[in-house]
């Protein structure tokens, strides 16, 4: 950028007009958002470690351990560290959870409006320039819940505290409605916060929410209801040409699925790994990989809202921890990782396609990261494994899903 500019300025008056003009159209308007989901504060990290999977962990980490969510330290230093990283922004979107894994017995409407009010004010003060798109996630409703009812106390509520950022007094209706809203980011580009809802107009769009549809690999569930999923699908299909991307949270996995129309790539749904380190070990003995903290840049094109690029940052926990230094490190540009000029869904879709080989390096680049460590799990993900990884990326509703799952392996 500056040898550039350098440059212009320095021929500043030798060059006519239409080399400026070249310029101005030749030159892709390239912007870039962060985008942050899933803090799962625990507000009892210090104290009762409600989060921490039934564990008494004697010497808890300065910014957090792994079978906890996220101290208030990590959700301050993290929002920080974007900052940090870089402060110039269109906008950050935040697609929600915020409320960590905690019984709703230790949870109340105010407390969970007051996590939210916490963190709102720190990305005011460290982003008070920058709007910031949030979006509720199932964890933010009291009680915690998949599908939020409809005219709750909390979206009331939390308009009050997102007024700012949206900016538009139109979508008070929308938000008081289902928590849902649209803004224009500028002429021709539309954010969409979804919660359940979501309704298009003639400018492109860029859909942000929490839940994503389609199937979580590779334990291949789907977190929607089958009909609801499925609309969703339908609509995106319906709109694609004016859909440039899908940005969710939710899973706390670096993940994404291509929406196919037929044969034909359409969009690309883009899950960004959460901030909260905590992981699940479920009774029957199921235990969640480790994972560390995570953070994405993305590079987008403001005419066309098309994605260009995503650079995933990692905070690698033990490091952190015992540095008792906070600090984001990049982990990848997945345009250099995946060999494609672009992130666009003609370009998404050659990178699904490198990753249909098990043992080639694009599908380890994939796994290494999927845990945001970049380093080969202990458990790496075998043939079978592979097989249900590369059907949730091209499949998003149950029958196809559920026939790529039990077609042969070819292995
Ligand atoms: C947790 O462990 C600490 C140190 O080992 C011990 O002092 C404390 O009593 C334990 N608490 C519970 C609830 O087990
Ligand atoms: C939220 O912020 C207020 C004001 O700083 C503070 O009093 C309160 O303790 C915070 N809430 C939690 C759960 O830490
Ligand atoms: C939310 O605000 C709207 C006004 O926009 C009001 O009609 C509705 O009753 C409020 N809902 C709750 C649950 O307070
Ligand atoms: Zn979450
Ligand atoms: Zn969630």
């Amino acid at each position: 950028m500056l040898p550039e500019r350098r440059f212009v300025e320095k021929s500043d008056k030798m060059r006519p007009l239409l080399f400026y003009l070249l310029i101005g159209i030749c030159a892709a308007d390239e912007g870039w958002f962060w985008h942050v989901t899933d803090f799962h504060w625990d507000f009892s990290y210090w104290t009762d470690q409600l989060s921490c999977n039934g564990m008494n962990i004697s010497k808890p980490g300065a910014f957090g351990n792994q079978w906890c969510d996220s101290p208030w330290s990590l959700v301050e230093e993290s929002i920080k560290g974007l900052r940090l990283v870089q402060p110039n922004v269109d906008f950050v979107l935040w697609t929600g959870d915020t409320v960590p894994h905690v019984s709703d017995s230790h949870l109340s409407n105010d407390l969970n409006k007051e996590l939210v009010m916490n963190v709102t004010t720190l990305m005011e003060r460290e982003f008070p320039n920058t709007k910031v798109y949030a979006t509720f996630g199932n964890h933010d409703n009291y009680p915690s819940n998949l599908f939020t009812p409809h005219n709750s106390d909390i979206y009331n509520a939390t308009y009050m505290i997102w007024k700012t950022w949206i900016d538009d007094n139109s979508q008070v209706d929308n938000f008081h409605k289902g928590g849902y809203y649209t803004v224009k980011i500028r002429d021709g580009l539309r954010l969409v916060a979804m919660n359940s809802n979501m309704y298009y107009t003639k400018d492109t769009v860029i859909l942000a929410g929490h839940v994503p549809p389609g199937y979580t690999t590779p334990r291949a569930v789907r977190w929607m209801t089958k009909t609801f999923n499925q609309k969703f699908v339908d609509i995106v299909l319906r709109h694609s040409s004016t859909i440039a991307a899908l940005h969710f949270g939710h899973e706390h996995h670096d993940s994404f699925r291509i929406f196919y129309d037929g044969e034909v790539a359409v969009a690309t749904l883009f899950i960004a790994p959460s901030v909260t380190p905590w992981r699940y070990q479920l009774p029957g003995g199921e235990v969640e990989p480790a994972h560390n903290p995570g953070a994405r840049l993305v590079k987008y094109d403001r005419q066309t809202g098309k994605t260009l690029d995503i650079l995933q940052y990692y905070a690698d926990l033990d490091t952190v921890n015992l540095d008792q230094q906070f600090v984001w490190t990049l982990g990848y540009s997945a345009t250099a990782m995946y060999g494609v000029p672009d992130l666009s869904v003609d370009s998404m879709h050659k990178v699904v396609n490198s990753l249909s080989d098990g043992s080639g390096s694009e599908f380890q680049n994939y796994v290494k990261w999927y845990n945001t460590n970049g380093k080969n799990p202990a458990d790496l993900c075998n043939a079978l494994c592979h097989h249900v990884v590369m059907c949730g990326l091209r499949y998003m509703t149950e029958k196809p899903f559920q026939q790529c799952l039990h077609h042969s392996t070819h292995t």
